[in-house]
């Protein structure tokens, strides 16, 4: 996405009092014609870009963590000194400018020069290959490069398209409003430059740790000496009668969200199997592609399972003002060329089937190979799997929850970025332990919510303020212990959270 230049607040290239700033505070102006981030740490300041090169957000209204300042939206994390993008979602840096004081002002000076590349690290390993074209597999390959790492990299994925925004896919892509080009993270140079060999449309057929080599669906073969798995999820399939019919569809890729966007223009109602998150971001956006919109789906209220009962009724009825119309604790029985028929006997028009009812790891290649599986690839604190060498990533990965002491396994876009990284750096044998407390976000309309932690189950669901107003922040407790918090509204409040819960472990 675009950074939007709009200027606001001083000049700092005129100078500002230092009294404006106390310690720990951070102050948005400009200097040079952009806009620009003050902040104060200790008795240094520091002036980077004010904009997160994720989504735009306003880093001002983040939080400043030492040296670094997190983003408000989805939890990027920034380094004051020099505008590197500590975390993802952010993958590309924001500038960083030399600031000056004198006279008990503070000046923004020129732009500091682009990092150079790191020196070239040695050659071990030497060739690192990469299963996937994902969340977790892109974040890998990049981080690699950053790293200085100059041995093969080779990503080798099943889908036909550069890896890409998949979060997108439920959201303004499929309403309509994000244009394509938004939509892959890296363009083909970028790979290019970088000496990464993307190899598109190839699926990895089979892993053969003792021979360190993957079997490619047509035969051939290539040499790693670390790998990284990130095969991610597939959806679960509708199984009833006319289920395989084309105008039944799945979201997982680009070409599926280009596919029901293609049927949804020929449609005039959409029948949406399942409530999960998928299904009801897909009824927001096909809403606004003028469809009628009726949700399937066995639950009596939707995401209550993962969010609670309030915030699950809350977006029931948001659907409902919206113009969905829900049957609940209802599943499909058949589809067919016209209509979808339920269990009871009731049938709904339909001319566009999308079924969103779950999506199971791709954990097959790892089985076959005998790495060790336990619904999704088992991997330790440094997300290395049972074979040694053999990492794993993302949706397919199941680690042990350093909060809880659970071995867990998330589909989360931040948390897959995340553990690419992190596997990255480790298969150069840097022994980063992978700790990082759980994020998502889900928005529905005008409604964005974000999570932090991970509560499979909660024995305490606390509230407080609302959902109407959105401002509001829930948290999910076992034990007198807070596992997860969810905030809507509130977004400093949810990276306040998500810091407590880090310096707990
Ligand atoms: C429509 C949609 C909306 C979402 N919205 C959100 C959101 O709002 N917030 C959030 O936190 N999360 C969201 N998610 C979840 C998030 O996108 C996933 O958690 C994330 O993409 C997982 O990353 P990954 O790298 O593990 O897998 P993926 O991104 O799925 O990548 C897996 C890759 O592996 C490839 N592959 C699989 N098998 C093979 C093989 N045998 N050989 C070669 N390649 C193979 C696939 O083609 C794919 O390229 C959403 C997911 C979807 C589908
Ligand atoms: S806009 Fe900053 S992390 Fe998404």
């Amino acid at each position: 996405m675009t950074e939007e230049k709009k200027l606001s607040g001083p000049d700092f290239a005129r100078g500002v009092s230092v009294t404006e700033f106390r310690d720990g505070g951070m102050l948005l102006g400009h200097a040079k014609g952009e806009p620009i981030l003050v902040a104060r740490y200790g008795n240094t300041f520091f002036a980077i870009g004010a904009s997160c090169t994720h989504y735009g957000a306003p880093l001002v209204e983040g939080l400043l963590v030492d040296d670094t300042v997190r983003c408000p939206w989805h939890h990027a994390c920034f380094s004051l000194r020099t505008g590197e993008a500590l975390r993802a979602p952010a993958l590309d840096s924001v500038s960083s400018w030399k600031v000056e004081t004198s006279g008990g002002k503070l000046f923004v000076l020129e732009k500091h020069p682009e990092k150079k590349a790191p020196a070239k690290s040695a050659r071990t390993p030497e060739n690192i290959v990469i299963v996937g074209g994902g969340a977790a597999s892109n974040a890998a390959a990049e981080m690699l490069r950053r790293e200085g790492f100059s041995g093969g990299v080779t990503v080798i994925s099943a889908d036909e398209a550069v890896p890409y925004d998949r979060p997108n896919l439920s959201k303004d892509f499929l309403a309509g409003g994000a244009k394509e080009e938004w939509i892959p993270l890296r363009s083909l140079d970028f790979y290019r430059e970088r000496e990464i060999d993307l190899l598109l449309n190839t699926q990895v057929a089979a892993i053969d740790p003792a021979q360190k080599k993957v079997i490619l669906a047509d035969g051939d073969g290539r040499k790693f000496d670390a790998l990284l798995l990130a095969t991610g999820a597939e959806p679960v399939r509708l199984k009833v009668p006319g289920a395989d019919l084309p105008h039944v569809c799945y979201l997982r890729s680009l070409s599926d969200c280009r596919a029901i966007i293609g049927k949804a223009a020929g449609a005039k109602r959409v029948v949406l199997v399942g409530a999960s998150f998928i299904a009801m971001e897909a009824a927001a956006s096909l809403i606004q592609r003028k469809l009628q919109v009726h949700v399937v789906a066995p639950e009596a209220v939707p995401m209550e399972k993962t969010l609670g009962s309030q915030v699950g009724e809350y977006l029931r009825a948001l659907h409902v003002r919206n113009g969905v119309v829900f049957h609940l604790q209802q599943s499909v029985a058949s589809v067919d060329q016209r209509k979808v028929t339920l269990k009871d006997g009731q049938s709904i028009e339909a001319d566009l089937v999308v079924v969103g009812i779950g999506v199971k790891p791709l954990t097959d290649l790892a089985e076959r190979a005998g790495i060790k599986t336990d619904n999704g690839v088992s991997v330790n604190e440094y997300l290395e799997t049972s074979v040694p060498q053999i990492f794993a990533s993302g949706d397919i990965a199941r680690w042990p929850d350093p909060l809880t002491g659970d071995n867990i396994r998330v589909e989360h876009w931040v948390v897959a970025e995340r553990q690419g990284q992190a596997a990255a750096r480790n298969m150069l044998g840097r022994r980063q332990r992978f700790d990082t407390v759980p994020f998502f976000w889900t928005t529905q309309y005008d409604f964005t919510l974000n999570y932090v932690g991970h509560a499979e189950k909660w024995d305490k669901l606390e509230m407080e303020g609302s959902l109407e107003a959105h401002n509001c922040q829930l948290s999910f407790k076992r034990g007198g212990k807070t596992l997860a918090v969810a905030t809507v509204g509130r977004d400093r409040e949810s990276l306040e959270h998500e810091l407590t819960m880090e310096r707990a472990v």
